[in-house]
């Protein structure tokens, strides 16, 4: 017969270990700082230790690092950006938003040096910028680049002229001229708000359609494909340092829609539009990711014409729940895309659309699909990460 006192004790030590993949440690942490058996406290970062697979004894979770799981981060790497940048590329960043900026764990890890750059999610995008015609709000992208700049992080301005979030005050009706002049006063104040500021604008974004023509959207039906000229002739003039871009999805891949971004880019440089750049998005699904050579080879048909190249905006989603097979094909893809980037000297980096889960936007675009960033929603680095070390790595 077991007396009430020795129960209570009993059920405190059950209590008293944190449960699979739960927290263990951390900054302001209270709770228990031991696993159950076969788990052990992992030190992730200064606000959290989680219980992960293996048998390292139940340790604390303090502050050391004690154990990592066979699959998930052993890496040492504490920077991305520098590691990148001992390798010949200019960053490593990530995409941030100003509602994320009061988390302080989350910036913590953003600005503690294991990133190089910052792009703005949302707060440079042309509707939150001129919410009134000729009336321009930048506090909130201002915010983004004084966080990066007082972290000496370089900043990519995103994005200048896109199909989504534009203001709700331009009319389809307004006439082609009409709808020039309003596009060019929004970059000429724009850019010249930011100028000598940031490294580079994606200047046109995602101007082409998944089919392989161009996107139907308010510019190109009233005033053609001449508005992508436009658009860059305008930034160039505001800043002409800013290194300029054409930033869209799906160029990883080979068939219609790369022809035509090929196509299209190619007359533009034989025009002499001010064109310095050509932004991958890199939003990739598990498993489903083209070899590096490949990704490469699309590439360096833009750096042939003399422009550069970057990833601008990874993400690796998967159908949900993750498994331990969906993140090792994950670690795999993220491996795939940064080799890809290494195989081109003129890919000059690399930026992940947000660190974390815990801020992508893809669970709120793709029904049942996530978990498609480097870092979980906790925080902890994925393996993933390592698939980013690995693929950083893989030249020289
Ligand atoms: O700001 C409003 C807020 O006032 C309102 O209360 C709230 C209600 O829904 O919406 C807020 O706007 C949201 C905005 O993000 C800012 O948070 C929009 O609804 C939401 O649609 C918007 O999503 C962004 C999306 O672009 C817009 O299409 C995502 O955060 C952003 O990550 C995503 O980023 C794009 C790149 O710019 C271009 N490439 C693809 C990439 C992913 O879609």
């Amino acid at each position: 017969m077991i007396s009430a006192g020795i129960l209570l004790a009993l059920i405190s030590v059950v209590v008293a270990q944190s449960q699979p993949y739960g927290q263990c440690g951390g900054q302001g942490w209270t709770g228990a700082t031991t696993c159950t058996s076969g788990w052990t406290c992992t030190y992730s970062n200064p606000y959290y230790s989680q219980c992960l697979p293996g048998t390292g004894g139940g340790s604390t979770g303090g502050g050391s690092q004690t154990t990592s799981p066979t699959s998930g981060p052993t890496s040492t790497v504490t920077s991305l950006n520098a590691l990148a940048k001992s390798k010949g590329k200019l960053y490593f960043g990530s995409a941030t938003d100003n509602p994320e900026l009061t988390d302080a764990p989350y910036v913590s890890i953003l600005t503690g040096g294991m990133f190089g750059q910052i792009t703005p999610g949302n707060s440079m995008k042309w509707g939150p910028t001129e919410p009134s015609q000729g009336t321009y709000s930048y506090t909130q992208g201002d915010a983004v680049l004084s966080l990066a700049t007082s972290h000496n992080m370089i900043v990519r301005g995103h994005n200048l002229c896109w199909y989504e979030q534009l203001p709700s005050w331009l009319s389809s009706s307004s006439s082609n001229a009409t709808l020039v002049s309003i596009l060019q006063a929004h970059i000429q104040s724009e850019v010249t708000h930011y100028k000598g500021q940031v490294y580079a604008w994606d200047v046109v974004n995602e101007p082409f359609d998944d089919s392989g023509v161009m996107r139907s959207w308010l510019y190109q039906n009233v005033v053609g494909t001449s508005y992508i000229a436009d658009a860059f002739n305008a930034a160039h003039a505001a800043d002409p340092n800013a290194k300029l871009y054409l930033n869209d999805y799906n160029l990883e891949y080979s068939g219609a829609k790369f022809n035509l971004a090929l196509s299209t880019i190619t007359t533009l440089v034989q025009q002499g539009v001010p064109i310095h750049g050509v932004g991958f998005e890199g939003h990739m699904i598990v498993g489903s990711v083209p070899s590096a050579a490949s990704i490469a080879a699309n590439m360096e048909k833009f750096t042939a014409l003399g422009l550069e190249v970057a990833f601008t905006e990874i993400d690796i989603r998967m159908t949900l729940p993750a498994t331990a097979a969906l993140l090792a094909q994950q670690q795999t893809d993220y491996q795939t895309m940064v080799t890809a980037c290494m195989m081109v000297a003129k890919c000059v980096g690399i930026t992940v659309w947000d660190y974390t889960d815990k801020y992508s936007w893809v669970p709120s675009t793709f029904s049942g699909q996530g978990e498609a960033c480097p870092w979980d929603a906790n925080l902890v680095e994925k393996p993933a990460f390592n698939g980013i070390v690995a693929g950083l790595n893989s030249q020289g």
